[in-house]
């Protein structure tokens, strides 16, 4: 079979989720040329460089000269205040882009960016990995076979007890458009609008609390954060109302009294059944009533109990990336559509919107 070419792939922004995840699972993929690096710390490029291209690739400190190389692919893994500006520009310079979630920090970047996708033709998606975690691949099916019916109530849980991300600039209001709503509850507000295939708010209420933040005896899972640089919010809920009727209930907090954290997960009511990942990240049960008797069905994930095969299904952060690069070779479609994504940053700008003004918020 004649081997295919490599794909000239580059990353601006060598951090915590371009190490964490991307580099890791495309190189997992193969078929990939890693020809260019760019980073506003240059020593991160570097790094990048000697792990992933043998020290081979070019390396950037300004993201405009990386957009110029000839490249397929540029990953866009900065803080969420550059996601745009960067997006715009490697598109119009002809390479497709996977752009780090949140989409923008608001829905006119998001706008901008999709105007650029259509003008460029180029492909565009964004970083929500937890789309194709085992439960949530089951769930979509689940929902689009009509399992579940008509949904009209969702939860999307985004809810950490204290686990404040204190690298980089997450806690920084100006720099990532808010705190743990946009950054964790995107996730979860994706997954509920794509499980219930809705993408049209009405109005939503929002409210964001600043409770915590100041405190300094944190216990947080990384370590103290820094009062002073802690702008953003530390919790933030939204009841949405979409076009058709339906409610999304959206929760996220990087820090607040609970027991019992739930994150990246929904809860979904229809017609014909319920589902929900209460049990944590890749657990999933089923409701409903049969034979006038209530039944709770969990999924098994695991296919193992065999001895040369654990069941253990490919990681979400591997399918992703496979997924796009497929993509990319018009060997498939995208999973995460750009649209879908700017929907989701619509209504998180509206939850923001609402606290802000103290008024519900009209799309
Ligand atoms: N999909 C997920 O679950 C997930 C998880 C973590 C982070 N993220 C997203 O990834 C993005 C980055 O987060 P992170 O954890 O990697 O942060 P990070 O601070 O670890 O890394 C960001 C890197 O970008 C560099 N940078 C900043 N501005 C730049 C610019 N203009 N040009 C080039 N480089 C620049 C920084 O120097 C840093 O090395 C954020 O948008 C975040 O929301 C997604």
């Amino acid at each position: 079979m004649k081997k295919e070419t490599a794909l000239r792939v580059g990353f601006v922004g060598c951090g915590g989720i371009a190490n964490g995840k991307h580099l890791p699972a495309i190189k997992g993929v193969g078929g990939v040329e890693f020809a260019a690096f760019c980073d506003i710390v240059p020593e991160r490029a570097e790094k990048a460089n000697k792990e992933y291209a043998a020290g081979k690739a070019k390396v950037f400190t300004d993201y405009r000269e990386l957009v110029r190389e000839n490249l397929d692919i540029v990953y866009v893994c900065t803080p969420n205040n550059s996601h745009c500006e960067i997006t715009v520009a490697a598109l119009l310079a002809g390479k497709h882009v996977m752009c780090e979630k949140p989409m923008a920090m608001n829905y006119a970047e998001a706008k901008r960016m999709l105007d650029a996708k259509n003008k460029s033709g180029k492909l565009l998606t964004i970083g929500y990995q937890n789309r194709y975690r085992p439960d949530s691949l089951y769930l979509k099916k689940e929902c689009e076979a009509g399992g579940l019916g008509d949904i009209y109530f969702a939860k999307a849980h985004a809810l950490r007890r204290r686990a404040v991300p204190t690298w980089g600039v997450f806690t920084d209001e100006e720099k990532q458009g808010g705190g743990p709503l946009i950054d964790i509850g995107t996730h979860a507000l994706d997954l509920a609008l794509f499980m219930m295939n809705n993408y049209e708010p009405a109005y939503a209420v929002g409210t964001t609390y600043h409770k915590l933040n100041k405190q300094t005896e944190t216990g947080n899972a990384w370590g103290d954060w820094d009062p002073d640089k802690f702008t953003a919010e530390d919790s933030a809920f939204g009841f949405v109302v979409m076009k058709n009727g339906a409610t999304v209930q959206v929760e996220a907090s990087w820090a607040l009294n609970i027991a019992d954290p739930l994150e990246a997960a929904v809860t979904l009511c229809g017609t014909k059944a319920g589902a929900d990942m209460r049990e944590g990240v890749g657990t999933l049960r089923i409701n409903g009533v049969a034979h006038n008797t209530q039944y709770v069905v969990k999924p098994a994930f695991d296919a193992g109990g065999v001895a040369f095969y654990d069941g253990k299904s490919a990681k979400d952060s591997d399918i992703e990336a496979a997924t796009f690069l497929d993509a990319v070779r018009g060997k498939g479609k995208l999973y995460v559509q750009p649209e879908q994504a700017a929907a989701v940053t619509q209504i998180l700008e509206g939850i923001y919107a609402s606290a802000k003004s103290g008024k519900p918020f009209v799309f």
